[in-house]
């Protein structure tokens, strides 16, 4: 007799879970993906225990008709689709008819759902796959799906589940990222007795980024969007994309990439492809190991991506994937040029007698960011040592607009804040105010003097600013070179004596991949003998002593992180290694004519806010700040 059994669907089913249900958050991710397919507009998450104890999900959808509700629970059972083709055209989050009958197979699961369609409700509840009860009851319209002591019969998978904490956290952070994808709908997650989350419906993704992150994260965003594209296909086929979300000003720069977050047609994935485009278009803005907070949101045919490709479904694949990366760097790197956002000087902290509703909200979004770990595979190791009490508690029913209120329950009392608005009337004498958000103004600053001599101090229309002259300049020499770059047309010296380098083996292989380029930059060099080079000319601006210093330098970064990006990127990494080796250094004393310059030069560049290695170049203390930190408004 033959080996080969078939397997029993209770086995198939906990194989299946195997991929599908990770951990609690994988629970809570498909049964609110349900409830969203099922055209829920209030959805309402309770967990016990960090999800291993509880998890109960309460929507207001569409419910189940009697037989649908015992059918859900069967192997490849579902509503969302008929045939092969259906998958090339999949516009609903679920798909495979896997969660139910997974999540059933590892825990004692019930189902209490009413569709309007018939009079009475139904209840059903399995326990590691059996059904035990299936029964008529009286029940709201919607759905409530209940899952107790998960992984209670799969000992092994239960060893890996990490703290309460962690598997919140894990709960907490996708919750968020789903009612950021549908500001329309109304969202609540309960820990226990402790509200989480709460949001109402809002009319704009802007207003559902205030109530879920507060105001401070919404001032370091820039929004964008929508923007639309269209593939033109060589089969004649117009394809349609749309982008529009939020992205970071180049100040705020984050260790890992959990503030980041990326929706396909309305769900949340983890895309490399996606995540490359972003990081390519804060190239040059942000230090190369930190990362922006992003929220995009990218809208297409749904024959344009691919989303059965992972179990989980939270990956996908695009079917013109290096358009849809050039679209979103593109974009996203468009509006950081476009919006030249400003640093500001940091405020003075509130009082502690007036608890600061922001401090609450970046400690619960910090934990939310700090909370998937292998979410996104962070690149750092975070913090899981609060325990879940010390989770804030947000409340947020106010739409936003002058006054802004907001609740949160780890205040001494539960306290209600009005946040001060910031278009009051200005104090006798000051004619009006205008404030920029932008760098525009910097082609009005008057040079004061310098500190340190390293930071120049300028007054301008709209407060006073800080600069750092080294960023600056390298700044302003990035750009020349770049644009030099473009025009074939680099400024270069001869030296006296050629200068002779010697190379590593890897080097020597960098080099010859990259002589072209040294040369476009200026550099004249020639092979001479083994593994030696001699120098000739170099770019003008760069002393004797730095000239084989960059020449290092561009190699051992081609050579480590950019031996597979474009020409573009190398261009960038030697036009910033030259200007950061020519530029004026701090402590260098600066004349009144040399100090004008540089603003001047400054303001023409295309994006003065950061340096190429992602330094902030200016800090301006705005006037209508230094009013306020004077009582004067
Ligand atoms: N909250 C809900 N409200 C209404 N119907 C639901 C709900 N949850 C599940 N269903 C029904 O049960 C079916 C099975 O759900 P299940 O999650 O197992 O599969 P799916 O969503 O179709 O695919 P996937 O496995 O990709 O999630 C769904 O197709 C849907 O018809
Ligand atoms: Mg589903």
């Amino acid at each position: 007799m033959g080996k080969i059994k078939v397997l029993s669907d209770a086995v198939a089913n906990q194989i299946a879970a195997g991929e599908v249900v990770e951990r609690p958050a994988s629970v809570v991710k498909e049964l609110l993906e349900n409830a969203l397919d099922a055209g829920s507009t209030d959805i309402r998450v309770e967990v016990e225990a960090g999800g291993r104890r509880l998890i109960r999900i309460t929507d207001n959808g569409s419910g189940m008709m009697r037989d649908d509700a015992m059918l859900a629970f069967e192997r490849h059972a579902t509503s969302k689709l008929q045939s092969v083709h259906d998958l090339e055209q999949i516009g609903t989050l679920g798909f495979r008819g896997e969660a139910l009958p997974s999540i059933a197979s590892v825990s004692r699961l019930t189902l209490e759902t009413h569709s309007r369609d018939e009079s009475t409700g139904t209840r059903v509840a399995i326990n590691g796959g059996k059904m035990v009860q299936c029964e008529e009851a009286g029940l709201a319209a919607g759905t409530v799906i209940t899952v107790r002591d998960l992984f209670y019969n799969v000992p092994a998978r239960k060893k890996f589940l990490r703290s309460e904490q962690t598997e919140l956290a894990h709960i907490a952070s996708l919750v968020t990222h789903y009612s950021l994808a549908h500001p329309d709908k109304a969202f609540e997650l309960m820990h226990g007795p402790s509200e989480l989350l709460r949001v109402s419906p809002v009319s704009t993704a802007q207003e559902r980024v205030f109530q879920v992150f507060g105001g401070r994260t919404l001032e370091d965003l820039v929004e964008f969007g929508p923007e639309a594209k269209v593939l033109s296909t060589a089969e004649g086929e117009q394809k349609h994309f749309e982008l529009s979300g939020f992205i970071s000003k180049p100040h705020v720069q984050k260790l890992n990439r959990n503030s980041i977050y990326l929706f396909v047609n309305g769900r949340l994935i983890r895309d490399k492809l996606l995540l490359h485009a972003l990081t390519s278009a804060y190239h040059n803005l942000i230090p190369p190991a930190c990362y922006p907070f992003a929220l995009i949101f990218l809208d297409c045919d749904f024959g344009e991506v691919d989303v059965n490709v992972h179990p989980s479904k939270t990956e996908v694949r695009f079917r013109h994937s290096s358009f849809v990366h050039d679209f979103v760097r593109d974009a996203v790197r468009g509006k950081l040029m476009e919006s030249k956002p400003v640093s500001s000087l940091p405020l003075p902290q509130l009082s502690p007698s007036q608890p600061a509703a922001g401090l609450a909200f970046s400690e619960f979004t910090q934990r939310i960011e700090n909370a998937a770990p292998d979410f996104f595979e962070p690149l750092m190791p975070v913090d899981r040592e609060a325990k879940p009490s010390e989770l804030p508690v947000m409340r947020l029913e106010m739409p936003m607009g002058p006054p802004q209120r907001f609740e949160f329950n780890d205040a001494p009392m539960p306290a209600r804040m009005r946040i001060p608005d910031t278009h009051g009337p200005l104090p006798p004498g000051v004619a009006s105010l205008t404030e920029y958000d932008s760098m525009g103004s910097l082609g009005d600053l008057r040079p004061i003097g310098q500190i340190h001599n390293s930071f120049i101090i300028a007054a301008g229309r709209d407060g006073l600013w800080i600069i750092d002259q080294h960023v600056a300049h390298e700044r302003i020499l990035f750009e020349q070179v770049l644009r030099q770059f473009a025009r074939r047309e680099a400024q270069q010296q001869r030296l006296l004596m050629p200068m002779v380098m010697e190379l590593t083996v890897g080097q020597q292989l960098e080099y010859a991949r990259i002589a072209d380029e040294l040369a476009r930059a200026g550099f004249e060099t020639e092979p001479f003998g083994n593994r030696t080079i001699a120098i000739q000319a170099a770019p003008t601006g760069l002393g004797p002593g730095e000239i084989e210093k960059v020449i290092l330098e561009i190699l051992d970064i081609s050579e480590t992180e950019l031996r597979k990006s474009s020409v573009e990127d190398l261009r960038r990494n030697i036009a910033a290694s030259v200007s950061c080796r020519a530029a004026i250094k701090i402590n260098t004393p600066l004349d009144h004519q040399k100090m004008e310059y540089l603003l001047n030069e400054l303001a023409k560049c295309e994006y003065p806010m950061a340096c190429p290695h992602g330094r902030p170049i200016a800090l301006r203390y705005s006037t209508r700040d230094i009013l306020r930190a004077f009582h004067r408004i």
